[in-house]
């Protein structure tokens, strides 16, 4: 069963019409929240980048927060989820094909879920990350349906045997495809700041938080393709894959291959978290 305008329905019942602006346009929002043990991980922080993501582009939430919340603790209830995510989108709706805002489009909602067979984060060992050009807009901050600079970002990682691609501006590491970049240098993390240049992470913010409980300095400054190069420990952020190593970036060999000390001291902390 899916949700389709706040309804539970079953997939095959689900018609999107060909003129929705998701489909045609990426005009739309969406986030991916975890469930472990049956519940929703950090589900308040998401329904906040939510609201400002689609506050951003001027898209109207179709139904309040708390009923989306409702509708989604009933699909994870009903469809029986005990460890996966959620994945939801709202698009503008559908229209006439045209640019600009139109004046009496419904936006859409759709949410499904997806259930684990193995926790992704147990596969992720030592990621490879292969730097590339960041062609992404400049409003990476909002979690617009537009992934495609991240699609070919992470397709280029693959093609030639890398996990993820780690992008850069200039000189500036920004973030990974689909994860947040962290350093680790003399015990002190480094992450770029929540501009428009990176989506604001909710793993990365749990991870500033537990950092900051066990009393690892955190600075959010930029920093450049050198100091990731040359950092301790780097690792990266994200739902799906909580908080991984990266052991290799391009060439390079990180911490002689292996999980550096505050990474794995943080892989803890998070698992503690929760459970
Ligand atoms: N991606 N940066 C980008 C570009 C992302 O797409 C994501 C998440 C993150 C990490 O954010 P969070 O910690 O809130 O998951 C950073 C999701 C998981 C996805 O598109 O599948």
């Amino acid at each position: 069963m899916i949700i389709f305008q706040n309804k539970i329905m079953d997939r095959s019942e689900v018609s999107i019409d060909i003129e929705d602006r998701g489909y045609q346009f990426g005009d739309g929002v969406y986030e991916v929240i975890r469930i472990y043990d049956g519940k929703l991980f950090e589900m308040e922080g998401h329904m906040k980048r939510l609201e400002r993501s689609a506050g951003e582009i001027e898209l109207s939430l179709p139904f309040p927060a708390s009923e989306i919340i409702y509708s989604i603790k009933e699909l994870i209830k009903h469809n029986n989820i005990k460890d996966g995510h959620v994945y939801m989108q709202i698009t503008r709706g559908a229209s006439s094909r045209n640019h600009p805002f139109p004046d009496n489009a419904t936006p859409v909602l759709t949410a499904y879920t997806k259930e684990y067979e193995e926790n992704p984060s147990a596969t992720t060992e030592g990621i490879k990350a292969l730097l590339a050009d960041d062609i992404r807009w400049l409003r990476c901050d909002i979690k617009s349906l537009n992934l495609l600079g991240n699609v070919l970002g992470k397709q280029k990682a693959k093609d030639n045997g890398y996990d993820e691609t780690i992008f850069h501006r200039g000189d500036t590491v920004t973030e990974g495809s689909s994860t947040n970049v962290f350093i680790v240098n003399n015990g002190q993390l480094v992450t770029h700041p929540a501009t428009n240049l990176i989506l604001n992470g909710i793993t990365r913010k749990v991870v500033i938080d537990l950092a900051q409980n066990m009393s690892i300095p955190v600075r959010e400054e930029e920093f450049t393709i050198d100091e990731l190069l040359s950092a301790d420990e780097v690792f990266i952020t994200s739902t799906t894959i909580e908080v991984a190593p990266v052991t290799q970036i391009n060439n390079t060999v990180l911490n002689d291959g292996k999980t550096g000390e505050v990474t794995r001291k943080l892989q803890e902390a998070f698992k503690n978290r929760i459970s």
